[in-house]
């Protein structure tokens, strides 16, 4: 239990002001009323949330995701948060001066840039996300795709050296943890044999959710959703089936990181996930409004539309 909050001295009379700021009580206590029936929906499902390293730069922004996340868990949803962090390794590599490629969008992973992975991943990343959902009470667990053998991987092409394909998931620990009532937060780094490898952790989250059943998924990214077109701010894509997504992913309309994120997105609804969403993670409290409110946002991925 956290401190015991205190609320304000009631006064004898009802001055105006107290009037005022009693409407705003009561509209707040209509927004909760509005989610009752949400609540009741997610209460005990298993949601994964991608959090991708491109909507974690901003501290002020993460924390409202933090709490949206405790929120999820203390109405009792099964929440897992798994992460990347692009930007948290070229940064480290450029301190180390390791130099940084891409080839094909992925990340050429000699031995020395695998370990700028882990500790970028594992020591930064993983680390801040943990001691910042624990600031609140004891909620958090932090883990590598090793621990519990929870991603197995294998390489994916030589020539991108440890960039990993995952090749086996075992969920066995994320639901010993799940059943203890903390949130596994897992840092997208596989293993195998010859030691670690560099996993994409859209597919990472995909691939856990399917594991768990999952009932959603969430993609958290830096832009509001899916455009049929990226270079048409008019093209958002508010839902669509898992069909016309494949279409897309050999589409022009489609770069760089959503290539995977659709494509892992495409794999979670075939292997069972109820619902994959990609959404804002730099609009405040998105996760809230997506799930609690009759405003849905983002692009909606599921099975039949
Ligand atoms: N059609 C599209 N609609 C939306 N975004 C697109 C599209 N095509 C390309 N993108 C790009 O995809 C990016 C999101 O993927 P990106 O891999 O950069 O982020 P992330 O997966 O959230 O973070 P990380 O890879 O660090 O975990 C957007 O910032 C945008 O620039
Ligand atoms: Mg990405």
């Amino acid at each position: 239990m956290g401190t015991r909050l205190k609320r304000r001295s009631k006064d004898k009379k009802m001055p105006k002001i107290r009037q005022k700021s009693m409407e705003v009580a009561l509209s707040k206590a209509e927004v909760l009323i509005e989610a009752l029936p949400w609540m009741r929906q997610w209460s005990g499902a298993t949601i994964v949330i991608k959090y991708g390293g491109s909507a974690m730069e901003n501290l002020e922004l993460r924390s409202k995701v933090l709490e949206d996340i405790l929120l999820l868990k203390l109405i009792g949803v099964r929440v897992v948060l798994v992460h990347g962090g692009g930007k948290a390794i070229s940064s480290l590599m450029g301190k180390l001066g390791l130099e940084v490629s891409f080839k094909q969008g992925m990340r050429v992973t000699d031995d020395d840039t695998m370990k700028a992975v882990q500790m970028a991943l594992v020591g930064q990343v993983n680390t801040s996300l943990v001691e910042a959902l624990n600031k609140f009470g004891h909620y958090a667990v932090g883990l590598t795709g090793a621990d519990g053998c929870i991603l197995r991987a294998e390489p994916l092409d030589l020539s991108l050296g440890r960039v990993g394909k995952i090749c086996e998931v075992d969920v066995e620990l994320i639901e010993t943890i799940l059943g203890s009532d903390y949130i596994p937060v897992v840092a997208s780094v596989g293993f195998g044999d010859g030691g670690s490898y560099n996993v994409n952790a859209d597919f990472a989250a995909s691939q856990i959710a399917v594991a768990l059943g999952a009932d959603k998924l969430f993609f958290l990214t830096d832009v509001d959703g899916l455009y049929a077109d990226f270079g048409d701010k008019d093209s958002l894509i508010a839902q669509m089936g898992v069909e016309e997504a494949k279409a897309l992913i050999g589409s022009k309309g489609l770069s760089s990181g959503m290539i995977p994120k659709i494509s892992a997105a495409v794999e979670s609804i075939e292997g069972g996930v109820g619902q994959a969403t990609i959404l804002n993670g730099t609009s405040p409290h998105s996760i809230l409004i997506e799930l609690f409110t009759n405003e849905g946002i983002g692009t909606e991925i599921h099975k039949e539309i």
